[in-house]
């Protein structure tokens, strides 16, 4: 690693602990929070700037309106992926799951089915049962977490409209390729099916992996795609609480054009400003997090395979998230099929291990003796992380 981006990508235990965000306040000072996909890195300083400049100038007026997120996020899109996404389709929205609702909302009705691909980022499950819509799932294969066209086509009835696509996907870390998008865009003219796309980890990807929008990706999807943005993974800036969504459907479009002005919120002027200057001056500090994570993923891939060969991972193509299988550790000690850690490791490790995963089972089928770490910390905290994990596993297997 070198450069001066790369320097500030640095966080001790102790600032991680100052904040007073949920990742290092939910749990006791004796466990190290490994859940939420928020990174333990600083933001970048551009965006910390542009937010402080606001403070300085005690200027929390309105404005600057969420109309020009379009041109911004439209030019950004196109240098990072090549896609220029319709500047008249790109809608603000103060998160990317709240696009996702309000567009799962206004297209289907209640009990219409929404396919996902799971293992799967529980609140695409959680936006599906809150809405009284039903969920179809669609389970990867977990020998590499691909796309199988038939059961894709499987799951599909007449009562299905949606499909909530996810890519890169949480929590697997997959990059799906040219055939699985294929089949998804098969699907979904065969079957006229709307297409909910969550690109926001699009750039978080590991060396040689591309990231295509589905937006170029293939004709059958135009007219039928929503495409999810937003800088808050690959900036760090959750908070901030600003998305767009690209609307290529034109219901969704009239739906929402018809919508009192002030019904969906607005992001606010410190989200619009951090995520302007995220799109349009940070390019340095996102390759430093790119070699960073990269070498955070590397050094748990050498760990696992030192320490503790007997959990399951697929090494992941994009994301800071490891989804970690458990169910051949210790097999047999409590006579289940999910190893001596059960169906939740992550509620054993956080007891016994002191160590905050999120929980595998909430993500649907094929969570269950799964749990998901998040490696964007420094080395040292990944170190301590992987090191209370190796020691509960090797009590428990010295005492099976
Ligand atoms: C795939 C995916 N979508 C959406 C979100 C949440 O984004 P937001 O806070 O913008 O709703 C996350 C957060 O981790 C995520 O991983």
């Amino acid at each position: 690693m070198g450069g001066s981006a790369d320097e500030v990508l640095t966080v001790s235990e102790e600032r991680a602990r100052a904040r007073v965000g949920i990742k290092w306040t939910r749990y006791g000072t004796d466990v190290i929070p490994s859940f939420v996909a928020d990174m333990d890195f600083d933001p970048p300083q551009p965006v910390l700037d542009a937010i402080r400049g606001h403070v300085d100038r005690g200027d929390l007026g309105y404005g600057p309106f969420s109309a020009e997120l379009a041109p911004v996020y439209a030019d950004w899109q196109e240098r990072q992926h090549g896609w220029r996404p319709d500047e008249a389709r790109v809608r603000p929205f103060t998160s990317a799951l709240h696009a996702l609702e309000v567009a799962l909302w206004n297209t289907t009705d209640l009990a219409d089915g929404v396919v996902v691909f799971t293992p799967i980022y529980y609140p695409f499950l959680d936006a599906i049962a809150k809405s009284g819509r039903r969920r179809v799932e669609c389970p990867l294969d977990p020998h590499g977490w691909r796309i199988d066209p038939e059961r894709l086509d499987a799951a599909i009835d007449s009562t299905t409209k949606v499909i909530l696509f996810c890519n890169p996907h949480n929590p697997t870390g997959r990059v799906f390729d040219a055939a699985e998008i294929a089949a998804v865009a098969d699907v979904a003219e065969r079957h006229d099916l709307l297409v909910i796309t969550d690109e926001i980890w699009g750039e978080l990807l590991h060396p040689g992996v591309v990231h295509r929008p589905l937006a170029i990706s293939d004709e059958r999807f135009a007219g039928r795609l929503v495409t999810l943005g937003s800088a808050s993974k690959t900036f760090n800036l959750a908070g901030l609480r600003t998305a767009v969504a690209h609307i290529d459907h034109a219901p969704l479009l009239a739906a929402l054009d018809s919508m009192a002005s002030h019904q969906q919120g607005s992001p606010s002027s410190l989200g619009i400003t951090g995520t302007i200057s995220a799109w349009t001056e940070c390019d340095d500090w996102m390759h430093a997090v790119q070699r960073t994570i990269t070498a955070r993923r590397d050094q748990l891939t050498r760990r696992l395979a030192a320490d503790a060969p007997t959990i399951g991972y697929h090494v992941p193509q994009a994301t800071y998230l490891a989804w970690l299988d458990f169910g051949a550790v210790a097999v047999g000690r409590d006579g289940g099929n999910h190893g001596a850690l059960g169906d939740d490791p992550a509620e054993y490790l956080r007891e016994h291990a002191g160590v905050a995963l999120s929980n595998g089972p909430k993500f649907g089928t094929g969570g269950v003796g799964v749990a998901r770490l998040n490696f964007a910390t420094s080395e040292q905290i990944l170190d301590d992380t992987i090191d209370r994990i190796v020691h509960a596993i090797n009590q428990l297997e010295a005492s099976t």
